[in-house]
């Protein structure tokens, strides 16, 4: 039985064999000197590359093999970073690069991204306007503008600023179209926060001096009761236009005869 199967497809290869020869038969010289000119490109680039890093080091006196050109793939503490992958602290941690020793770098989070911003230690080191945003997840601290109070990354509650503040009891609106108000306010306000929060995720990541270094880790879930809306914002939210009190007025105003009639 084996023996009659290997004998079945030993002229099978044998044909599939013959038949792949003759197709490179077809066109030989063509597949041949594909791969020679391939080769030769890579050895004159190599070459080149070779040879204007020995120009460089020579007109830059030894200074550089890059004519002095210094993209972030040739810096090494970058290169280190991007090859070491992304570093994954715990807010402890992130904790330790506040500004306050001169010798780290200056890390902040957003959303749990980390950002290394120690170009900017005039503002996020010690005294700095943005201080309160060096070594931690201030996250929420971004959407309210409270620098102070919202020192943290929990954004519970937070979407109240976007939130137009308690409704006019006298209002004419029915109970049910009141509700479905406030839950299109409510979702329309965390979309606003999303936005915000992203909005200086890019500002970060975009930035010309500061440059992503990986996530912060291990956050403790934020299980205590939402933080309240910090003063100033609280202030700050928008108020209801009461559309139906001033349509009731001026259809008062409109028709004064009606009632008469
Ligand atoms: C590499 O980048 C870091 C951070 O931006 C910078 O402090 C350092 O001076 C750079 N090193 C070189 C050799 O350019
Ligand atoms: C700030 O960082 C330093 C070390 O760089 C650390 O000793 C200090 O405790 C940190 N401050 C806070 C408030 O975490
Ligand atoms: C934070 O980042 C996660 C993805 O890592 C994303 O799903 C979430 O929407 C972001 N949150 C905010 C407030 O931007």
């Amino acid at each position: 039985m084996g023996d009659s199967e290997t004998r079945r497809r030993g002229p099978k290869v044998t044909s599939s064999t013959a038949k792949l020869a003759g197709h490179v038969d077809e066109q030989p010289e063509d597949t041949d000197s594909r791969v020679i000119s391939l080769l030769d490109v890579l050895r004159l680039l190599l070459t080149l590359v070779f040879a204007s890093c020995l120009l460089s080091y020579y007109l830059t006196s030894g200074a550089s093999f890059t004519f002095n050109y210094n993209p972030w793939f040739l810096n090494a503490s970058k290169l280190s970073t991007w090859w070491s992958g992304p570093l994954l602290l715990t807010p402890a941690q992130l904790a330790l690069y506040n500004g306050t020793d001169p010798s780290k770098p200056i890390y902040l989070a957003i959303n749990s991204t980390i950002f290394d911003v120690t170009a900017g230690k005039h503002t996020y080191g010690p005294g700095g306007s943005y201080e309160v945003f060096a070594g931690r997840d201030a996250t929420r601290a971004y959407v309210t503008g409270c620098f102070l109070e919202d020192r943290t990354g929990d954004l519970r509650g937070a979407e109240w600023i976007y939130i137009p503040v308690e409704d006019d009891p006298d209002e004419d609106i029915s109970s049910g179209t009141r509700k479905l108000r406030a839950e299109k306010e409510r979702r329309d306000a965390k979309k606003k926060v999303l936005a915000e929060v992203a909005k200086w995720e890019e500002f970060y990541r975009n930035h010309k001096k500061y440059f992503e270094v990986g996530k912060l880790v291990d956050v403790p879930e934020y299980v205590a009761e939402a933080p309240k809306l910090c003063e100033p914002a609280e202030k700050g939210r928008p108020k209801r236009k009461n559309m139906n009190a001033k349509k009731d007025k001026r259809d008062k105003k409109d028709a004064p005869g009606k009632p008469v009639q």
